[in-house]
């Protein structure tokens, strides 16, 4: 999908600042090889480099890496994809912050590639979207769609259940050793435009197969169906459900 790799950092920046507790289960050491799987615009490679490791970041997203390589110059990133990457030297680590979601085209291709990417006994600490994340978001969204006579969206996510996720990991050569799932509402205070900007921002691709003229009044009424559950008087809330783990190549 087509990211808006500056609307990202600005508005949605939420993503990689609730990222920095995966970076402490991590525990990246100096001098490791770790690789940031969906790394986007390369704010937690960054913060993992930091810490010693020598990271490599990779994504899908030629607008991701550009953004990642002005930022960040003395870090390696390179355009790849999920479901298809090789590395050239296995590594101590592969880490990956709200990305896994995205890669719903083969969820076991994606973890036999982190195996093959790994040294035996090497760490895959991820965290993604867990089933029922954003059901409040979508649920407005499949409604809206509805009332404007369209068919249900494509959205094209992929969020597991802590049991599925497991057993994938399981039967792809790992022992998971942590795996954690919890609701985490997060304010969307960077966006006054509430429910409808955090579909501009990740379901972009829905909203680009549509009528153009449909987009607004279709927003609005994402917005006017998701207030009740996600609007406080304090701001706008995204109803995030996450799946944290921490397992390793056997
Ligand atoms: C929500 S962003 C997270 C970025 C970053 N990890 C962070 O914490 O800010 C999701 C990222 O996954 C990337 N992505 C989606 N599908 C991918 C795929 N199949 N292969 C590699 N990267 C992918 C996107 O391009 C995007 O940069």
């Amino acid at each position: 999908m087509r990211w808006n790799s500056r609307a990202y950092d600005s508005s949605f920046g939420y993503v990689s600042a609730k990222g920095a507790p995966l970076v402490d289960l991590l525990d990246p050491q100096p001098g490791e090889r770790v690789l940031d799987l969906g790394c986007g615009t390369g704010v937690l490679t960054a913060e993992i480099t930091s810490r010693g490791a020598q990271v490599l970041g990779i994504d899908g997203s030629p607008v991701m890496i550009e953004k990642a390589l002005a930022q960040f110059p003395g870090i390696d990133f390179i355009i790849g994809d999920g479901h298809d990457f090789t590395v050239a030297q296995a590594y101590d680590a592969v880490f990956s912050n709200a990305a896994l979601h995205w890669m719903s085209r083969d969820p076991d291709a994606v973890i036999e590639n982190v195996r093959e990417a790994l040294v035996p006994g090497g760490r895959f600490v991820a965290e993604m979207g867990g089933s029922g994340n954003c059901a409040e978001l979508t649920a407005a969204m499949s409604t809206a769609w509805r009332d404007y006579g369209l068919p249900e969206p494509e959205l094209p996510w992929y969020f597991p259940t802590p049991a599925e996720y497991a057993a994938r990991l399981e039967r792809n050569g790992f022992v998971v050793r942590i795996l954690e799932y919890f609701d985490r509402p997060t304010p969307l205070d960077e966006c006054p435009g509430g429910a409808a900007d955090w579909v501009r921002m990740f379901a972009a691709n829905v909203l680009a197969g549509l009528p153009k003229d449909l987009v607004e009044p279709l927003l609005r009424r994402v917005n006017e169906l998701a207030a009740p559950a996600l609007r406080r008087e304090t701001g706008w809330m995204a109803d995030y459900v996450r799946l944290r783990f921490a397992a390793v190549r056997r």
